[in-house]
């Protein structure tokens, strides 16, 4: 993975990035026109007990079994993750799961646009009572001042739901709908309120493997022993409310605000009223017993 081998994560003691601000896009709003990103437009809810869904691809091989997807950690260079294939334009994301332990393995729950706008949860393997918020603008990680660690408790071994709620006006954490933190738009430095359609992704990674950047290991909580493996983040089931409707969102230009972020078929903030209204639950059973997954059609 991409994330781990950031040279500059040597920079920062306490929040060296991790499976964020990544400086890489596939194509950039900021500075060319780039494709429509796909829009969800929606509130699902996927329970991953049932299997795989198709609005979510994978990297590496997360596996799935009655307690839902499971990303694995066994040895150097696993980094499995879903990735959703639509974007939300603000929006609510529910992650009901265990972190992974271990030392150096990290557990991640992101919000990433194309621009390199970035909200974040992860869990490290050596702390079973905090989750690390964070959050980027832009791709800009200035002074890592944006990290918090904040009261997650036996994130391990039970299950609790994380949440991110995320408007045009603030970002809020939750543990098991407690707010954990608030982050308003005003107070964010200029430039640095994430603020346009970002894709939804989680997994595990060993932040600790040897070949990282000091920094990166020592964030990450030391160096991972492969030997004590496999570790495994293990997520039951997602909810996710896109708070714009739509099929496609445009960049009308370069400026990364929400100003310019066009909904094609749809309107910016127009479905946030329906946060509680679940249009689609996705189950994957399949009913022809064919062990082929059944899917989750988005847009
Ligand atoms: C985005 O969608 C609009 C409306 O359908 C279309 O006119 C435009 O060509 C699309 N942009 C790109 C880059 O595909």
């Amino acid at each position: 993975m991409r994330i781990a081998n950031l040279p500059w994560a040597a920079l920062a003691a306490t929040f060296a990035h991790t499976a964020s601000a990544q400086t890489w896009t596939a194509c950039n709003p900021l500075t060319t026109t780039c494709p429509n990103d796909t829009a969800l437009g929606m509130s699902i809810r996927v329970d991953f007990t049932k299997g795989e869904v198709n609005s979510f691809v994978a990297s590496g091989t997360p596996s799935y079994d009655g307690e839902g997807v499971s990303f694995s950690v066994a040895r150097p260079g696993d980094a499995p993750q879903l990735i959703s294939t639509f974007y939300i334009m603000f929006g609510r994301v529910e992650v009901t799961m265990k972190a992974a332990p271990g030392t150096g393995i990290v557990s991640s729950v992101v919000l990433q646009s194309d621009t390199l706008d970035e909200i974040d949860l992860e869990w490290l393997g050596v702390d079973n009572g905090q989750v690390q918020t964070n959050y980027f603008g832009k791709g800009i990680v200035g002074n890592y001042n944006r990290g918090q660690f904040n009261p997650a408790p036996n994130n391990q071994a039970e299950w609790h739901t994380y949440t991110i709620d995320w408007t045009q006006d603030r970002i809020v954490w939750l543990v098991d709908g407690t707010e954990i933190r608030t982050q308003t738009a005003d107070s964010a430095e200029d430039n640095q309120y994430p603020q346009t359609p970002m894709q939804f992704k989680f997994g595990a990674w060993a932040g600790g493997d040897p070949s990282n950047a000091q920094g990166t290991i020592e964030w990450a909580g030391g160096v991972t022993n492969y030997e004590n493996g496999p570790y495994s983040m293990r997520v039951k089931s997602v909810a996710v409310s896109d708070y714009s409707t739509g099929k496609e969102y445009r960049y009308k230009d370069n400026s990364g605000s929400w100003e310019s972020i066009e909904a094609i078929d749809g309107e910016v903030n127009g479905n946030i009223g329906n946060v509680d209204v679940i249009t689609i639950t996705a189950s994957a059973a399949s009913p022809t017993g064919s062990g082929s997954p059944a899917y989750l059609l988005v847009a």
